[in-house]
């Protein structure tokens, strides 16, 4: 069995500055850096930012700002709704997609000047890369502008939990005391890592980590998480799964982090939910979620289930929450 990539989470980063009282110029690189204050703060402002966008209020809150969308590996949802987050509030992108091809990367520019001629043209880089710590290591590199991390490899996904959190809330109306089922890929996939940071913000949490062996958080994670209150037990079998859950976490396996893909191929689509185990195993209230893409996980019988919220409510928070971090990272609003 070889999964050489995307066995270790970085453990060597230095730690990104918490948000406390402000937002304004901060990288956002981790759940870590979140508090409760924080993220009600950001929620506040997301609720706004939805009036606008559902509304089509013309808003020029970012109006002069010009974000970088530095992205080496691809995305739909993530690259698609910082652009769009951007533009629904006046401002302007640069989308630099796999620099590795198209940029003077290719030519083998470092990293570091990448970054450091980017910071020139622009007010904020978003930055999506396949090696965790990527986006600390561009922090550090730019003097003058705050990096967004948009995905580290097996890292983090602070944005995409950021949006998951809000949903959640928006659903079932608070943040701490629930249940939910995180399945798939539990090691590799960083929008998991993220979330449970989140979730491990708030009291009374307990996560049920559905996947085959090897696809496992390390143990290590496990007891850091334990250590801060969350409460995580590991099953196997979808019948172990809780009756009374509030919401159930579906990803996929991440097909790019492994070498030999007979692993993946034999890994993959372990747990499939489907209208009838959906139906038997979840509640009334119980909310479907996913990051996406979904690579039939998820059978799409589901999909018109007023439960399923992945292409729905969760997909379109994803702007929303994005048009509020911007606002408040680039100080427009405080
Ligand atoms: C996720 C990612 O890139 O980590 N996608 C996303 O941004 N919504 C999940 C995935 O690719 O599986």
């Amino acid at each position: 069995m070889t999964i050489e990539r995307g066995l270790q989470l970085p453990t060597d980063i230095s730690t990104p500055e918490s948000i406390t009282n402000s937002f304004t110029n901060k990288d956002i690189l981790s759940l870590e850096q979140f508090s409760p204050e924080s993220l009600e703060h950001l929620f506040e402002i997301t609720f706004f930012m939805k009036d606008i966008g559902e509304n089509a209020r013309p808003s020029d809150i970012l109006s002069g700002n010009l974000a970088t969308l530095l992205f080496y590996e691809p995305s739909s949802r993530t690259r698609g709704s910082f652009d769009a987050a951007v533009k629904q509030l006046g401002g302007q992108t640069v989308v630099v997609e796999n620099p590795q091809q198209f940029s003077s990367v290719s030519k083998g520019e470092t990293f570091d000047d990448t970054i450091r001629t980017f910071e020139s043209y622009c007010d904020t880089i978003v930055l999506r890369h396949p090696e965790a710590g990527k986006a600390q290591e561009a922090a550090d590199v730019a003097k003058h502008v705050p990096i967004i991390n948009a995905g580290d490899g097996v890292g983090e996904h602070p944005t995409q939990a950021l949006l998951d959190l809000f949903t959640i809330q928006e659903r079932t109306g608070k943040l701490d005391n629930l249940i939910g089922v995180f399945a798939g890929d539990i090691k590799n996939g960083r929008t998991i890592h993220s979330l449970l940071r989140g979730l491990s913000l708030f009291p009374g949490n307990e996560a049920y980590l559905l996947s085959p062996e090897e696809l496992r958080l390390p143990h290590e994670e496990i007891l850091k998480f334990k250590n801060k209150g969350l409460s995580i037990t590991e099953i196997s079998l979808m019948n172990e799964i809780p009756k009374n859950a509030n919401y159930w976490y579906w990803t996929r396996v991440q097909k790019e982090r492994f070498q030999n893909h007979e692993d993946y191929d034999r890994l993959n689509n372990k747990f499939v939910v489907t209208k009838e185990n959906f139906d038997r195993l979840a509640g009334r209230e119980t909310i479907l979620m996913h990051p996406l893409p979904r690579v039939g996980e998820i059978e799409t019988e589901i999909d018109e289930d007023s439960r399923a919220v992945y292409l729905r409510s969760q997909v379109r928070n994803g702007m929303y929450v994005r048009m509020a971090l911007l606002s408040l990272v680039l100080g427009k609003i405080k």
